[in-house]
């Protein structure tokens, strides 16, 4: 069997780095393009179209984003450049080749307001700039390509790279106490099992294209998650429960996104763990690395 090209943009990211830790177990399977900003940035129309050309890899992996969620507030042209124009340049350069691409978007395409797990044609209504920009870079991507996965996945987290576990964790070790949001409920999720995912849908070869939701399983709030993480580390610091009102921010988030998995789990024969159970494995890994 001829291995899979697979050219992960944004390769240094939290998700582009899982996705080489789980692709890169097998080497004679899937042969991985790794492309950083410097090698790849996906705002240069005619460089993302050379690449692509030059490469033909069998999936683009599209990982590059802004993220920075409360930053976006005031940096409105950067977010949209590189969560818009970046992935309208990536699948139109696919699609000229008739390939297909797999863009990672965000539960922050919703606006919060209900309070059943969000299925993929619920309402969009992006309460701040960055999950406007993803939302926009959505339909970016389903204009330009027709051959598109787009994955929304809420609370990321890694060994590697920034993220609210690793924030929690440092602050906790140097203070007593820690003022955390409990009113806004999600999921969080193991960029591991998203990209056991995303191998999930490679592996398949179904042209099941569309829109779908993966996190991991339960729903938490955010103080759920930090007094899970200190726990699990057995960290002497109180975790204090507080409302959003209480914790200002430039951005907006939703009250409630927790994302209903239904249509991935049955689509690609996926078992998802429990969010407490993988943050366990993702501090033993962190562990593993220090
Ligand atoms: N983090 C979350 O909580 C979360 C939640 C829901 C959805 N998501 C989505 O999940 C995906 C992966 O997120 P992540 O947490 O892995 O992101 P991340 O760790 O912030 O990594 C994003 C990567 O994109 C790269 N990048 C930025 N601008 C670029 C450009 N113009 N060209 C090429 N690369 C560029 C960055 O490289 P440089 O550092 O070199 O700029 C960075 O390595 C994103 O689509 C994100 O929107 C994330």
């Amino acid at each position: 069997m001829s291995s899979k090209k697979i050219l992960i943009t944004g390769a240094n990211g939290q998700l582009g780095s899982a996705l080489n830790l789980i692709l890169g177990q097998y080497p004679s399977l899937y042969e991985l393009i790794n492309t950083g900003h410097q090698e790849l940035d996906i705002t240069d129309k005619d460089r993302v179209e050379e690449y692509i050309a030059k490469t033909l890899p069998h999936f683009v992996i599209n990982c590059a984003a802004y993220t920075a969620v409360d930053k976006a507030e005031s940096e409105i042209d950067i977010a949209t450049a590189i969560n818009v124009e970046g992935v309208r340049n990536l699948a139109r350069a696919a699609n000229l080749h008739k390939l297909p691409i797999i863009h990672i978007s965000t539960d922050f395409v919703f606006d919060g307001k209900t309070s059943i797990p969000l299925v993929e044609d619920s309402f969009c209504n992006p309460i701040n700039v960055y999950g406007s920009s993803k939302y926009k870079g959505e339909q970016a991507a389903q204009a330009e390509n027709s051959k598109h996965f787009i994955i929304r996945t809420s609370w990321l987290y890694s060994s590697v790279g920034h993220n609210f576990l690793k924030s929690i964790t440092k602050l906790a070790t140097e203070r007593s106490t820690l003022s955390i949001v409990f009113d806004q409920i999600g999921t969080p999720t193991f960029a591991n099992d998203l990209a056991l995912a995303v191998k999930k849908i490679i592996d398949s070869e179904l042209a099941a294209y569309g829109v779908y939701h993966f996190s991991n399983e339960g729903v938490a709030s955010w103080y759920d998650f930090a007094k899970e993480l200190i726990d699990i580390q057995g960290i002497n610091c109180e975790i204090v429960p507080i409302v959003s009102s209480e914790y200002h921010t430039p951005a907006k988030r939703p009250a409630y996104s927790v994302l209903n998995k239904s249509k991935i789990k049955a689509t690609f024969q996926i078992e998802i763990p429990y969010w407490k159970d993988s943050l366990r494995a993702c501090i033993l890994e962190m562990n593993s690395v220090e």
